[in-house]
């Protein structure tokens, strides 16, 4: 069985080496919202500057990092924002991403005890929204947005019906 672990980013010589060569790549330049090119030192700053509430992590399997996710809190809502996951080019369709947004839905809702957990991805961003959708996020009707040009989706999904998905999951 693959041992997929979620870590905190750090701004050490390995996690700012990946993160600048994954932020780079042309398509995480196309999907994420954040277009700017990334460097060492605009990655340092971005760790040096996060809010607690702010969980930016790595995806390790087997100790080797493959991906990197995120869960934005917002503590008095009690919700919170998945995203800014990529997956390394190379390591994709070994289900690492399903994984590593099931453990962090997980961690929402049992440890952090949250309400609601959100996405916004672009809306022909068919693979992650193909992903969401599988794991039970529903689209929000309605809401939507533009960035650079292109237009947004928003799914979500409640505690309620994560625990009636989930009802055998304890980790
Ligand atoms: C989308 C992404 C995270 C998927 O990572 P992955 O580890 O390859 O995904 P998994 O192997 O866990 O696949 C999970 C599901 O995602 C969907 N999926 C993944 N790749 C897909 C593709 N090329 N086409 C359609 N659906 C796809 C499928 O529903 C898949 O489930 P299935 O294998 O049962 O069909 C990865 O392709 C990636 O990093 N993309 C670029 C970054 C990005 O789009 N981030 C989102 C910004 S909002």
């Amino acid at each position: 069985m693959v041992d997929l672990r979620l870590r905190m980013m750090t701004d050490s010589d390995q996690d700012t080496a990946l993160v600048v060569w994954w932020r780079n790549q042309p398509d995480a330049r196309t999907l994420f919202f954040n277009t700017d090119v990334v460097t060492p030192d605009t990655h340092r700053n971005f760790i040096a500057t996060r809010k607690p509430h702010d969980l930016v992590y790595m995806i390790e399997v087997d100790g080797q990092p493959v991906g990197m996710c995120a869960l934005t809190v917002d503590v008095k809502a009690r919700e919170a924002e998945f995203g800014r996951i990529y997956i390394d080019p190379e390591q994709r369709g070994r289900g690492y991403a399903r994984t590593a947004v099931q453990r962090t839905l997980w961690y929402g809702f049992e440890i952090l005890r949250l309400n609601r957990i959100w996405i916004e991805a672009f809306d022909d961003n068919r693979p992650i929204l193909a992903l969401y959708e599988s794991l039970g996020l529903t689209l929000i009707e309605g809401q939507s947005r533009e960035v650079n040009g292109r237009r947004t989706v928003f799914y979500e999904i409640s505690y309620e019906t994560w625990r009636l998905l989930n009802a055998d999951t304890s980790a």
